[in-house]
């Protein structure tokens, strides 16, 4: 299996990168300074390369089984880049014929599964006028996801970020049908957006996540 990664500098991406090593996984490693990623391994290669270069791109993508993305908003400059990024990764893995794509995104991005309660709706109406970039580039690339044709996986984290250990305990469902935790470790959404690398359960679906 060979997967490539974009967003692998990040917190959930560099756990993504070893996850992906662990399994026994081929992996291509992309981002903007490849430098930031300290895992070494025969298995692994960097790549260093922006979003809007579609050369670099179709050297990670070609010949990948799947692609994974933990890219996402920071709250600075460069986020509002991600809408148009995630665009030109679907259109070359639709030129390389690569389908799968698992990725990261927020129940900021409402699914059609979820009963909206008030308080979704308020959750959602504060981080959206706290942090509009971030919210209208987690909208903008869901839906894009959606409209494409690939075999895609949104895994919506529905929590506050962790660094704790791995637990591979998960709860994942849709908002108002299903409880979630206060809390989600990076270990976990890594782990649980692996699962789905050679799984269909969550094909064309977006889950909802927590510990
Ligand atoms: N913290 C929370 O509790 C929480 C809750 C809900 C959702 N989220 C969201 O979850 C996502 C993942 O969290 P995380 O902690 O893993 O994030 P992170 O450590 O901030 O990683 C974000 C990744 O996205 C990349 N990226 C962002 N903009 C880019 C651009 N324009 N071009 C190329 N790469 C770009 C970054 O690359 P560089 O390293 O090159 O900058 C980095 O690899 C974040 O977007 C965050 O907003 C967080």
């Amino acid at each position: 299996m060979k997967v490539a990664i974009f967003g692998a500098t990040g917190r959930t991406g560099r756990e993504l990168v070893c996850q992906s090593l662990g399994r026994g996984y081929d992996v291509v490693a992309y981002a903007r300074d490849p430098s930031r990623i300290s895992s070494e391994s025969p298995c692994l290669t960097k790549k260093a390369g922006k979003l809007d270069s579609r050369q670099s791109l179709r050297i990670a993508i070609e010949g990948c089984d799947c692609v994974l993305s933990a890219l996402g908003p920071m709250g600075k400059q460069g986020d509002e880049e991600l809408c148009d990024g995630i665009a030109n990764i679907l259109s070359v893995m639709e030129e390389y014929g690569v389908v799968r794509f698992i990725a990261l995104s927020t129940t900021s991005a409402q699914d059609i599964s979820d009963i909206e309660s008030f308080r979704t709706k308020l959750r959602r109406g504060m981080i959206r006028r706290g942090r509009p970039t971030s919210y209208e580039q987690i909208v903008r690339y869901s839906q894009l996801i959606r409209d494409s044709s690939c075999g895609w996986t949104l895994v919506r984290i529905a929590s506050i970020l962790t660094d704790k250990p791995l637990s591979k305990q998960v709860r994942a469902g849709y908002l108002g049908r299903d409880s979630f935790r206060n809390t989600l470790s990076r270990a976990d959404l890594a782990w649980f957006m692996l699962e789905q690398v050679e799984s269909n359960e969550y094909l064309r679906k977006a889950p909802a996540l927590s510990n």
